[in-house]
C-alpha cells in the first residue's frame, strides 16, 4: 500500500500586499515541498479582521494573494489552496480550542504584546485569542509541519501545548505539529530599520519590498537600504548584532541565490556597499520577474480564481469537517440527527 504523505499547512493574512519577507520566510519554502507532502495553504482572512480592514481592499488582497500563491509555484492541482472563511470548520474548531487555551498563555504571546502596543485603540478580543484560531487552523488538518517565518514560531509552540493538553484529556485526537522554519530567510528585516521585521502593513513602504514592486522601485529601495559607516575590504560580513543592515542584505542575497553566508562574503570581499546593494537588488528583481509576469496574468482572471477557491474549499472542508466531527463528539456535543 502507498504510504500516506505527511501533511503540511500554512497561511498568510491578506492584510496587505505580500512582501519579500512573506516570500522568503514562508512561500518559497512551501513551493519546494508539493511532491513530498500533502499541502494546504490558505488566505487567513478571518485573522486579518483582528486589525481594521477596508472591506474592498481585503477582498482584493485575498484574491490577489491566491493568484500570487499560484504564480509563486503552488500548483493548484498539487496543493489545496483556499480562503479560510470558506471553510467554516476553522472558526468552529477555533471556539473549542479557545476553551482549552489559557489566559496566561495568550498573555505571553509576543505578537499580541507588539500589536497591542502599536495599536492601543483597537486591542480587541480577536487579537488576544488569535493564536487559538491559528491552532485550530493547524490541528484541523492534522498537520505534521507548519512552514512559517521565525515570528510565528511561538504560535506553533502554543499549538503544540494546547494539542497535547487536549489529547491528554480525550485521547489521541490531534497530531502534534512541528514548525518548519527555513535556515536562511526566516526573519527578513526592514531595509530602512533593520532592527524591525519587514512587514506587510507597518511603514509607508520604502523599507519593504513588495512581491509585485516594479524592478525600478526594487532597485531604488535597495540603493537606499541602511548599512553602516564601515568601509574597505571585508566590510560585507554577516554580523547581525553589530551590522544588522548588512546582515539583512546578506541574508536576502543568500536566500535568492542559494549561496551560504560565507560564499556571499567571499564573493563581495573586495567590494563596497554600493556594489553589493546593487547586486542584492538585481538578485531580487530576477527572482521575482517570472512570478510577477505570471501573477499579472492570473490576477485579471476572476473566473479562474473563483473556481480555484471553490475547488480548494471543497477539498479542505472534507478534511476539516472530519476532524471537527471527531472533536465535537469527544467534548460531548450532541451530533445533529
Ligand atoms: P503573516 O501573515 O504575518 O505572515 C505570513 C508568513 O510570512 C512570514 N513572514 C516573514 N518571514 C520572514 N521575514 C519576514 N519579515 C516575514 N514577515 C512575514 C510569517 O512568519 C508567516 O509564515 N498568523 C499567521 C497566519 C496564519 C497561519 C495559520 C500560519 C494564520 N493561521 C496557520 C500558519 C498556520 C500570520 O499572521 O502570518
Amino acid at each position: 500500500m502507498e504510504e500516506k504523505k505527511k501533511v503540511m499547512l500554512s497561511g498568510i493574512k491578506p492584510s496587505g500586499d505580500l512582501t519579500l519577507g512573506s516570500y522568503l520566510g514562508a512561500i518559497k519554502n512551501w513551493a519546494e515541498r508539493a511532491e513530498q507532502f500533502d499541502c494546504f495553504y490558505f488566505m487567513a482572512d478571518l485573522h486579518a479582521l483582528t486589525e481594521r480592514q477596508d472591506p474592498a481592499e481585503l477582498r482584493r488582497h485575498t484574491l490577489e494573494q491566491l493568484a500570487q500563491y499560484v504564480a509563486c509555484g503552488l500548483d493548484p492541482e498539487k496543493n489545496t489552496l483556499f480562503i479560510q472563511s470558506h471553510v467554516p470548520a476553522h472558526a468552529q474548531l477555533g471556539w473549542v480550542i479557545n476553551c482549552f487555551t489559557m489566559f496566561g498563555e495568550l498573555s505571553r504571546m509576543t505578537q499580541f504584546k507588539d500589536k497591542s502596543a502599536k495599536n492601543a485603540e483597537n486591542i480587541n478580543g480577536g487579537l488576544f485569542t488569535y493564536p487559538a484560531l491559528m491552532a485550530a487552523d493547524i490541528l484541523i488538518y492534522q498537520a505534521d509541519y507548519v512552514p512559517v517565518g521565525d515570528d510565528q514560531r511561538q504560535h506553533v509552540e502554543l499549538t503544540r501545548d494546547v494539542a497535547r493538553r487536549f489529547n491528554g484529556i480525550y485521547g489521541d485526537v490531534f497530531k502534534i505539529p512541528e514548525p518548519y522554519i527555513p535556515k536562511i530567510g526566516a526573519r527578513i528585516m526592514d531595509l530602512l530599520d533593520p532592527e524591525s521585521k519587514m512587514s506587510k502593513s507597518d511603514d509607508i513602504g520604502n523599507g519593504r519590498i513588495k512581491l509585485m514592486d516594479r524592478p525600478e522601485d526594487i532597485m531604488r529601495k535597495f540603493k537606499r537600504a541602511v548599512t553602516d559607516s564601515e568601509t574597505g575590504a571585508g566590510c560585507i560580513r554577516f554580523d547581525p548584532v553589530n551590522k544588522p543592515g548588512v546582515a539583512n542584505l546578506i541574508q536576502i542575497y543568500a536566500s535568492c541565490t542559494g549561496e551560504t553566508f560565507e560564499q556571499v562574503e567571499a564573493e563581495f570581499a573586495g567590494h563596497g556597499y554600493g556594489d553589493f546593494k546593487k547586486a542584492v537588488g538585481e538578485s531580487v528583481v530576477e527572482m521575482l520577474r517570472p512570478i510577477q509576469t505570471e501573477a499579472h496574468k492570473l490576477m485579471s482572471d476572476k473566473a479562474y480564481l473563483d473556481e480555484l477557491c471553490r475547488k480548494g474549499a471543497e477539498k479542505a472542508s472534507y478534511v476539516a469537517e472530519k476532524t471537527l466531527r471527531k472533536v465535537y463528539k469527544k467534548v460531548g456535543l450532541v451530533p445533529k440527527a
